[in-house]
């Protein structure tokens, strides 16, 4: 007999399953409590709760290790374009040659958007965020791809809208930023590759031919994979419980997008730099910044440290900082804000506020100082992790959809008052 949990409740004793994954990870399954025993179990932000089973990401907090579809990020890292690993991350395996040229064919045919969506831009005040540029932009697709709109149609209709999102979404945040700076677009070349022809869309200028620099290529193609997928993250679990009520994907990833702009997820990457700023322009003083994170009447964070399941070091954060130094060493960079991040991080590991709980630098430590040298603006990171969060969260949204998952609703445990009479107060 499979392994099984006892639970004692008011002297009667209720069996539960216990589901093991490949990792042999056990959850103990208790949809039956509630049927059986009337009790709901209590988790506030779901910090112990598996809501769903998945094959796409393995991720193992203790030890530091991510891998997609059982592929570990430091190979995909040093092997693999995003492209590929987009395709891994939505089909399973790694793609063959044919397989692999179909599916770059396929999604440069389908990088313009359509016209129509610059007429947004004219709707946004200067300096409106880019995120939220970013999520109009995609929930605006499903009003040009009606298709869409119905996510149990065919699935090759299912198949156009991912191929269209991963296809149109480096052309949206290329727009952003050249909408933001005031700039003509600079549209797609399509015998480019997708990081390639992104750079060129965002850095290029209409008037000049725009030389690519391997060196922004491989660093973006790096940062891209790092952040291809997470399993339940924040935004994953956005996207998949939208996407459980039979909404659209435009609207499912809009959600994920909007779910990710905060500071304690992917907004972290902006904020961080903003902090290394705020520091050196306050003089450098890393003590009285440590200081301050570890007051707890002082509401400020180190931002870029702690994690909900990395507990003993975030494996995206170190190949970060070794491609931090790389990139700033190539392109001759001497940067303050890398030596007070390194100085923050070598104080913060020694101490023992940090240590006891746990806390260390995470992937959005060091992202920043690099889109930083490659020219982004800072308001622009968060966007360029949802780029490369892109084909995670679809695969989230796909693998719900396909195991047939029924609507996300929680429960909870009601605290307010309890049945009364209706007395009418304003006639008092
Ligand atoms: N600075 C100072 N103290 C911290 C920090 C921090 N960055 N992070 C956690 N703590 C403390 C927190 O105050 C609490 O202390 P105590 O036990 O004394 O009350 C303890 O550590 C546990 O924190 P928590 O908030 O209960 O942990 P959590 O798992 O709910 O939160 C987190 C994880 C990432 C939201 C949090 O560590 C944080 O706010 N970090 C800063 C924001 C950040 O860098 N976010 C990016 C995350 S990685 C990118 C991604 O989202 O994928």
């Amino acid at each position: 007999m499979s392994e099984s949990a006892k639970l004692v409740l008011g002297g009667e004793t209720i069996e539960l399953p216990i589901i093991v994954g490949t990792e042999n990870e056990k959850a103990i399954d208790i949809r039956a409590l509630r049927g059986q025993t009337g009790f709901i179990t209590y988790d506030p932000g779901y910090k112990n709760t598996g809501a769903t089973e998945s094959a796409i990401t393995f991720l193992d907090g203790e030890k530091g290790i991510l891998r997609y579809r059982g592929y570990s990020i430091e190979e995909l890292c040093e092997n693999a374009s995003f492209l590929e690993v987009a395709y891994l991350i939505l089909e399973g395996e790694l793609p063959n040659k044919e397989q692999y040229a179909a599916f770059e064919k396929e999604i440069t045919y389908h990088t313009l958007i359509h016209e129509d969506v610059k007429h947004v831009f004219d709707a946004f005040p200067n300096g409106a965020h880019p995120m939220g540029q970013l999520q109009i932009i995609l929930s605006m697709m499903a009003g040009f791809y009606p298709d869409s709109l119905n996510p149990h149609r065919s699935k090759e209709d299912v198949k156009r809208t991912i191929v269209r999102l991963i296809a149109k979404m480096p052309t949206m945040v290329a727009m952003i930023q050249k909408k933001n700076n005031g700039h003509p677009l600079v549209y797609p070349k399509n015998e480019l590759g997708y990081v390639e022809n992104f750079l060129r869309m965002t850095f290029g200028q209409v008037t000049e031919d725009y030389e690519i620099d391997p060196v922004f290529v491989k660093a973006m193609n790096k940062l891209l994979i790092l952040h291809a997928d997470h399993e339940q993250n924040c935004s994953a679990s956005t996207v998949r419980l939208v996407g459980s009520s039979n909404a659209n994907l435009y609207a499912s990833i809009s959600a994920g997008v909007a779910a990710l702009w905060g500071p304690l997820h992917g907004g972290a990457n902006q904020k961080v730099l903003e902090m290394l700023e705020a520091i050196k322009e306050d003089g450098g003083d890393t003590d009285k910044w440590l200081a301050k994170a570890k007051d707890k009447n002082d509401p400020f964070r180190l931002m870029g440290f702690g994690h909900r399941v990395y507990k003993n070091f975030d494996p995206r954060a170190l190949i970060i900082k070794q491609s931090a130094d790389e990139i700033l060493d190539k392109l001759g960079i001497e940067d303050p804000v890398l030596e007070i991040a390194k100085k923050l991080e070598e104080k913060a590991l020694k101490d023992p506020y940090f240590a006891d709980r746990k806390l260390f630098p995470n992937v959005d430590f060091y992202s920043g100082i690099i889109y930083r040298a490659m020219g982004f603006p800072v308001e622009m990171f968060t966007v360029l992790f949802a780029l490369g969060r892109l084909p995670g969260w679809i695969s989230q949204w796909k693998e719900m959809r396909e195991t047939k998952q029924p609507i996300g609703r929680p429960r909870q445990v009601y605290t307010g008052k309890n049945a009364r009479d209706f007395v009418a107060m304003n006639k008092r």
